[in-house]
C-alpha cells in the first residue's frame, strides 16, 4: 500500500514560514509519513472521526479513552479510570509496544520499534494539539527512550515455587478465578505480557498506586517468579 502523507495547509504553511516549533521531538514532517501506519485506523486534522480507533486531535494532556461514545476496551478504560494521561511519554511507550501500557488494549499493533521515528510521530501528532506550545518541547526522559526492556529481565527463568511463596500477598486481591470487583484476573498469562506489566507498574509508567508499590517492591527475579507461577495457576 502507498503510504497516505497528509499534510493540511496549515502545516505547510508552518513548514514554509521555517518555524519548526517542534525541534524538540522530532521531525513533524517526517511524523506524516510514519503516521501512514496508524492511518488505516486513526483520523487526525479537520473533521477527523472516531474509526476503529478514536481520532488523534488533542491527544496530549487527554486522559485515556476520555472520547464519549466510542467503544474503549476494559483496559483501556481502566487505565483511564487509574489516571493515564498521554504524555510525550505514555504516549511514547504506547506507541513503541501497545500491551506494554495497556495489557489487554484492543489496538492490535506491533508497534514503532525506532525511537527517532516515535518522536518524528508525536512532533507530528502535537501539531494538532488545541494548543501545540503546551506540550513541552522535550521530556529528557521521553527522547529516543526505549520502554522496552532489556531482554536479559524477559529473560530470566523464574522459580514458580518461589512464586507461590511470593503470589500469597497478591491474591488477597487478585482472585484464583478471575472475580474480583474492579481487580482484573492475573492468571494464564504469557510470562512476558506478565513481566512487561509489572515492570511498567514498577517504572511508574502505569498508574495505579497500589500496584506500583507492590511492584516497586519486587526485584526482577521474583517478578520472573510470580510471572512462572500464574502462568499456570488454572
Ligand atoms: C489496527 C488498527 C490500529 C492501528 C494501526 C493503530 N491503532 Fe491506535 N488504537 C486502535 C484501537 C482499536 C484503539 C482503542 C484501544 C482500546 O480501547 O484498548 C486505539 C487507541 C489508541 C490511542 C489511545 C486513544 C485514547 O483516546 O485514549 C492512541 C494514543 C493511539 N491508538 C495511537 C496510535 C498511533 C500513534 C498509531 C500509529 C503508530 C496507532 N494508534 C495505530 C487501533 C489502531
Ligand atoms: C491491594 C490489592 C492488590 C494487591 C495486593 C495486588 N494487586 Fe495487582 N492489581 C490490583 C488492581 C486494583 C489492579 C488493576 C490496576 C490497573 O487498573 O492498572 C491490579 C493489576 C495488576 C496487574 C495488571 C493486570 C492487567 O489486566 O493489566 C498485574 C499483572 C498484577 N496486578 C499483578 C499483581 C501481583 C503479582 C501482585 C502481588 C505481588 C499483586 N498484583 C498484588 C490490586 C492488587
Amino acid at each position: 500500500m502507498k503510504p497516505r502523507v497528509f499534510l493540511p495547509a496549515a502545516l505547510a504553511a508552518i513548514f514554509a514560514a521555517g518555524v519548526v516549533f517542534s525541534e524538540e521531538i522530532g521531525d513533524a514532517q517526517a511524523g506524516a509519513a510514519i503516521f501512514s501506519q496508524c492511518s488505516s485506523c486513526h483520523e487526525v486534522g479537520e473533521g477527523a472521526r472516531d474509526r476503529v480507533g478514536p481520532h488523534l486531535n488533542g491527544i496530549f494532556g487527554r486522559n485515556a479513552a476520555a472520547h464519549e461514545g466510542y467503544r474503549y476496551s476494559a483496559s483501556m478504560q481502566r487505565a483511564g479510570t487509574d489516571g493515564l494521561v498521554w504524555t510525550l511519554e505514555t504516549l511514547d511507550a504506547y506507541i513503541e509496544n501497545p500491551r506494554a501500557l495497556v495489557s489487554k488494549t484492543r489496538m492490535s499493533f506491533r508497534g514503532v520499534k525506532d525511537a527517532n521515528d516515535r518522536a518524528n510521530l508525536m512532533a507530528y501528532l502535537r501539531t494538532y494539539s488545541d494548543n501545540p506550545s503546551d506540550v513541552p518541547e522535550a521530556e529528557p526522559t521521553a527522547l529516543a527512550t526505549d520502554h522496552d526492556l532489556d531482554p536479559a529481565i524477559l529473560a530470566i527463568q523464574g522459580d514458580p515455587e518461589y512464586g507461590e511463596y511470593l503470589a500469597s500477598e497478591c491474591l488477597t486481591c487478585h482472585q484464583r478465578d478471575g472475580s474480583g470487583e474492579g481487580i482484573p484476573s492475573i492468571t494464564l498469562w504469557p510470562v512476558d505480557d506478565f513481566v512487561i506489566a509489572m515492570h511498567a507498574y514498577k517504572n511508574k509508567l502505569r498508574p495505579h498506586p497500589v500496584m506500583q508499590m507492590m511492584a516497586g517492591r519486587l526485584n526482577d527475579e521474583e517478578i520472573a517468579a510470580l510471572a512462572a507461577y500464574f502462568k499456570d495457576l488454572e
